[in-house]
């Protein structure tokens, strides 16, 4: 049976400002009877912060950021810090999620930087790690997210959360289709767990990658599951609904 868990809307760069918009507008109402059960947040990009925000007001719905400077203020072109995310209404951020460890080079210790500059602003971070195709195919998937975990490790020793996600998100699970077994998602829960043995009650768990409507039942069954990443599926707010309501259902 699953207790109360997150479930992550990730848009990416999937929306337009006026779409983003015009999603909440509409389904405003929809996604505060969904979040009776379980925690949603949303996670629109950086533009549409201000506005969501706005219109999530005095809902049970939290605001998201897909990602956030490791710097405080400054020259950083480009860059949104900790405090202007906390100051839009944010209490959650994704962090070092693969798109941008891919794409920009994200390194762990960069990641261990944001973590800081979140626990600062007092917004609970949702900390993507998984593997390449490559990696899990050259038997390397434990070796790769436990140099992940360190970088979390590292940082939580000076920070004050209450709770810190860990998402196991496989990139080749992401956007694909493909989906990592429920045996595999557990023995990777079963690696963080060992790994970061130090607090189990401040690091709680989730999946994200090629969520949907077909395949959300049986992640609801791994053992202390905390919670979901939806990245593609939560754009289509009829396949994020039955998410959801798959989700509830399995309460
Ligand atoms: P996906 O993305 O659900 O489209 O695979 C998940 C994510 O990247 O967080």
């Amino acid at each position: 049976m699953l207790s109360s868990v997150l479930i992550v809307a990730n848009w990416k760069m999937q929306l337009s400002y006026n779409k983003s918009v015009a999603y909440i507008q509409t389904y405003r109402d929809d996604l505060r009877t969904l979040a009776n059960s379980h925690s949603i947040v949303i996670c629109p990009s950086f533009d549409a912060l201000t506005t969501i925000s706005m219109l999530l007001k005095d809902t049970p719905i939290s605001l998201g950021a897909q990602n956030v400077s490791g710097h405080s203020f400054g020259a950083y072109t480009g860059q949104v810090s900790a405090l202007s995310l906390q100051e839009v209404g944010c209490t959650y951020c994704i962090v070092g999620h693969s798109e941008l460890r891919q794409y920009n080079n994200e390194s762990n210790e960069q990641i261990t930087q944001k973590l800081l500059q979140l626990s600062l602003a007092k917004i609970t971070p949702i900390i993507c790690v998984g593997e390449t195709a490559a990696q899990y195919h050259a038997g390397e998937t434990q070796n790769i997210i436990c140099a992940q975990l360190e970088a979390i490790k590292n940082a939580s020793q000076y920070s004050t959360f209450d709770t810190i996600y860990i998402a196991y998100e496989p990139v080749w699970a992401i956007g694909t289709g493909k989906t990592p077994t429920t045996e595999h998602i557990s023995m990777i829960f079963s690696t963080i767990n060992n790994y970061l043995n130090s607090n189990k009650t401040l690091y709680k768990l989730m999946y994200g990658g090629s969520i949907n409507p077909e395949n959300i039942e049986s992640y609801c069954a791994i053992e202390k599951i905390s919670g979901f990443l939806v990245g593609g599926a939560s754009t289509d707010f009829q396949k994020f609904k039955k998410i959801v309501s798959l989700i509830n259902k399995a309460r």
